[in-house]
Formats: structure tokens, sequence, C-alpha cells
């Protein structure tokens, strides 16, 4: 009897365990049926940009936390994948932080090669799994119609991604703010907040970039309320950095060093929970956005049952090319070229992959430690091998020129480290480029 995979989700990591079995396919190797779950009507998973919020036309939650005018936070060179370049894709090598919809078009030119669609049932939400009697029943609803279905599967790979649904804190006097409040994942297009004063709560990416995108497209003044520490860059003239926000009277911000600031919209760029309300408790996944997730041997396989796998749910400084270590990683547990060991020593690996995490000092630890990570698990597959410290480095120079001046480091240019070659300095600094249209981008 053939086995049987569901891979819940078509976003990057979904994408990802489909062209590993694909490639072991094409090197003659026999792979099970894979039938992949997808609830949007694309594949590409964030990069798949939605106008919409809140609910889709079916009642779901929309996943798109991706807005307008999105270019890569990171060079390029830290995510290509090692088996489909970037050269290969465009004809030519292009420019370091290409813009969300140069990405999509880059991740889709991998899959579209690999002739993988058919494996993909869009529209189609998985609502529910469970395990019993050696196997997974998987239940789904295809959202055009309303049916649902219930199959049975020898393994489930969950690339439902982690950061769709919003860590939400509220503040006293939001109920009686007069401006808009809204999180991360609901802000789309920059042009909302141009003339205004606009009051930004966390300083992670989100903040950071969603209030450079503001400053961007002309926001009066941006204001960034930490809970921990503040971002520290040399921010323009109109950007400042207070503590904590503690109330809002009226349209006043009070903050926890006395100060107040008047705003007319405050966002929250609080981050993201994971959320899988389809699991069920005894394969649901509980963890912080951390490098290394809870009870995942070696990251991906779920410890207390390694049929089961959770790709990309770490947090990112590596993404592509992880996930498809991840990926091909699981792909040889599933047709049988590597064996997980006892339960106990998985939990013994995660808890010794927590230690070492919690013993880092910085973020360049953290870099080597998820490159570390990738080329580990690269090491014990046939995923072509490439330059991962030549990634890390481009990390770390990316993270210098951030602190060199945070509204220029996307005009700066890496080599390949998958083919060598240079990027191109982009034609237009990253300000002045309000067309980021993928047509202008690659006019290089
Ligand atoms: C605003 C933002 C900007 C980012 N920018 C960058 C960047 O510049 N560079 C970078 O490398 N990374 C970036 N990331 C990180 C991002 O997480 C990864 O690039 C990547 O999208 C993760 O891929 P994934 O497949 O794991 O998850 P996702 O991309 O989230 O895809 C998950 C897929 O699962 C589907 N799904 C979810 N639930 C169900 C269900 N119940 N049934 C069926 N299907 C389901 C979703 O519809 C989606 O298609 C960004 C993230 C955010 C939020
Ligand atoms: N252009 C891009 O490529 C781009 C843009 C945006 C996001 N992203 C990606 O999106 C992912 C998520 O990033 P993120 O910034 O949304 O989430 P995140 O990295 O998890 O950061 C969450 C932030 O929210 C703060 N926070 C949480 N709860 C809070 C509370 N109750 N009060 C005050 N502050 C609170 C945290 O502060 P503490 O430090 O105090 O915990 C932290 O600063 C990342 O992978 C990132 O790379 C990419």
């Amino acid at each position: 009897m053939t086995k049987r995979v569901a891979i819940i989700g078509a976003g990057p990591s979904g994408l990802a365990q489909m062209r590993a079995f694909q490639s072991a396919a094409a090197k003659g190797a026999e792979i099970p049926e894979i039938v992949c779950f997808e609830k949007q009507s694309n594949w590409g998973g964030l990069w798949n940009y939605t106008w919409r919020t809140g609910l889709d036309q079916y009642g779901e939650p929309v996943h798109g936390s991706m807005y307008r005018y999105l270019w890569s936070n990171g060079p390029k060179e830290g995510l290509e994948f090692a088996d489909y370049s970037f050269e290969e894709h465009f004809g030519k090598q292009i420019a370091s932080y290409p813009p969300r919809a140069v990405l999509f078009d880059y991740i889709e030119g991998r899959v579209k090669k690999a002739d993988i669609r058919d494996w993909i049932k869009f529209e189609t939400v998985v609502r529910n799994v469970e395990f019993e009697d050696g196997k997974f029943s998987v239940t789904v609803k295809d959202l055009p119609s309303g049916e649902r279905t219930t199959e049975e599967f020898d393994y489930v790979v969950c690339a439902s991604g982690h950061f769709s649904t919003p860590n939400v804190p509220e503040f006293e006097g939001f109920d009686s703010f007069k401006g808009r409040i809204l999180h991360a994942h609901d802000f789309r297009d920059a042009l909302e907040f141009k003339d205004q004063d606009i009051l930004i709560v966390g300083t992670s990416y989100s903040a950071e970039d969603i209030g450079s995108q503001c400053w961007k497209y002309g926001a009066k003044s941006i204001t960034v309320s930490h809970r921990t520490a503040p971002m520290g860059f040399k921010w323009p003239d109109n950007w400042q950095e207070v503590p904590l926000l503690t109330k809002v009277v009226g349209n006043t911000a009070h903050f926890k060093d006395g100060t107040t600031k008047d705003v007319d919209a405050i966002l929250l760029c609080t981050g993201y929970i994971h959320h899988f309300p389809f699991m069920a408790e005894d394969l649901n996944l509980r963890t912080a956005n951390r490098l290394a997730s809870a009870n995942l041997y070696k990251g991906v396989a779920w410890a207390d049952n390694p049929n089961l796998f959770y790709l990309g749910m770490q947090d990112q400084w590596f993404t592509f090319n992880m996930f498809d270590a991840q990926a091909w990683w699981s792909r040889d547990v599933m047709i049988g070229r590597i064996e997980t060991p006892s339960t106990a020593d998985m939990k013994a690996d995660v808890e010794e992959r927590i230690a070492r995490e919690d013993a880092l000092e910085d973020d360049y630890g953290c870099i080597w430690y998820q490159g570390d990570y990738t080329k580990e698990l690269i090491d014990e597959t046939d995923y072509p091998s490439f330059d991962v410290e030549g990634a890390c480095q481009a990390f770390k120079a990316w993270k210098g020129h951030k602190v060199a001046d945070i509204m220029t480091f996307r005009n700066n240019a890496y080599a390949s480290v998958i083919t060598g070659t240079m990027a191109p300095m982009h034609h237009t600094p990253w300000k002045d480029a309000l067309d980021d249209s993928m047509e202008v981008y690659l006019k290089n």
C-alpha cells in the first residue's frame, strides 16, 4: 500500500516539502502519495498578497499579514534556494532586497518548474487532525461547496505558518480613542497614514518596517513605544522612541516616563501567536517565537509522534533555505532514509537545543545558531550544500548596514552564496522607490 502524506499549507514551507518529494522522485525514488491542503486560492503563503483583512469571503480568518510596498527586510542572499538560484529564475542577477511581488515570482518559479500544482487542493481548509490506531485522520472543508470530508494519512506535515494570528494587547482608553487602532496583521497601505501622527507599539521587524514605510510614504511623525528596549537606530527627525504606553486619553497617548503625545492612529506591532486550532490537543504545538521550538526533534519532528512534522515554526533569520533543509530532512524520515531515535532521545535533543539557545549572547549568536542548524539538517540529506557561512556573513553585514543608516540599508548589494555572482546596486535608493512593481525593480 502506498503511504499517504498530508501537507497543511502551500506557503514557502509546504512548497519546500512538495519540492523535496518531487526532487527525490525525479532521481528515481519511490515517494508516497502527497495531498496538500491550502485554504487560499493560490500558493505562496504570506507572499500571496491579499487586500483583504479580517474574514475572507468564506468567513475564514484572512491569512495574509503582508502589505503593499513590502520589500524583503533581509538580503535575498540569505534566503536563496540552493537548487534554484535567482539567476536561474530571472536570467540575470538582481538587486539584494526584492519587493514582495519579485519574491513571490521567484518562489513560484521553482514549483512551476517542479510541476507539483496538481498535488494541491486549493480553497480547502484543514479543520481537524487526530491520530488513532497508527493513522492520522484529517478532516477538511472545501470552502466553495462547504463539503466536509475526512481522509486517512500515514504522515502529516503542518506548514501553516505562525505569523498570521495576531497577539493583540489592550491598553487603557482604547475603547474611547478617536482614531484607528489596528494590528500589523491588518496593515496594508502606508498611504492611509500620510500626514498623520502615528504611534507604533513594539520594537521588532514589523515596528521597524511599518514605521519606515509610513515615513517613506509621508506620515507626519512616528512615535515608537517599547516594552523592553528601544530599537536605537539613527531615526529621521520626525521619529522618536518612547517607553511603554500606559493609557490613552482621548487622542493623547501617555507613556511610562510621564511624557505624552497626541496621535491620529495606533499600530500594534506586537507580534503573532502560534495557533493551530485544527490540531488535536496531543498534537498541538505550543511554543514561543524562538529559535528552538518546544517539542520538535531536530526542530521539525513532533517528539511524541515523529510521523507528524512542523515546518518553519522557528523565529526566522534563515527562511526559504531553512524550510528546504527541514523539508528535505522530513522527507527522508518519511521515505525511510533517516530513522528517528527513542522518544527520550528526541526530548533530550529538544532540551539541548533550548539550553544552547538560552546561552546565546546576541543577535550574531542567533544568526550562527540558525545557520549551524540549517547546515546540520542539510548535511543529513541530499539538499545541495551551499555556503551557509557566507549567508551568515551576509546577515552580519546587513545588521551593520542597518546600524549605519536604517533608511539606506536596502541600497546595499551582496554576493550570491549559490552562484558567487555579485548583486547589482539597485537603480533607485529604497526611500525614493515609490513604485515597487516587479517590472520597475528588474530594470537593472
Ligand atoms: C509581514 C511579514 C513580512 C515578512 N517578510 C519576510 C522577508 O522579507 N523575508 C523573509 O525571508 N521572510 C519574511 N517573512 C517571514 C515569513 O514567515 C516567511 O517568509 C514565509 O512566508 C513562511 O512560510 P510558511 O510556509 O512557513 O508560512 P506562510 O507563508 O504563513 O504560509 C502558510 C500557508 O498555510 C495556509 N494555511 C494556514 N492554515 C491553514 C489551514 N487550516 N488549512 C489549509 N491551509 C492553511 C495559509 O493559507 C498559507 O498559504 C515575513 C513575515 C511577515 C509576517
Ligand atoms: N519587510 C519585511 O520583510 C518584514 C516586515 C515586517 C515583519 N517581518 C517579519 O515578520 C515576523 C514577525 O515580526 P514582528 O515584529 O511582527 O513580531 P516579533 O518579532 O515577534 O516582535 C513582537 C514585538 O512585539 C512586542 N510586544 C509583544 N507584546 C507586547 C505588549 N503586550 N506590549 C508591548 N510590546 C509587546 C515585543 O516586545 P518585547 O521585545 O518587549 O518582547 C516585540 O518587540 C518576523 O519574522 C519578521 O522578519 C518582515
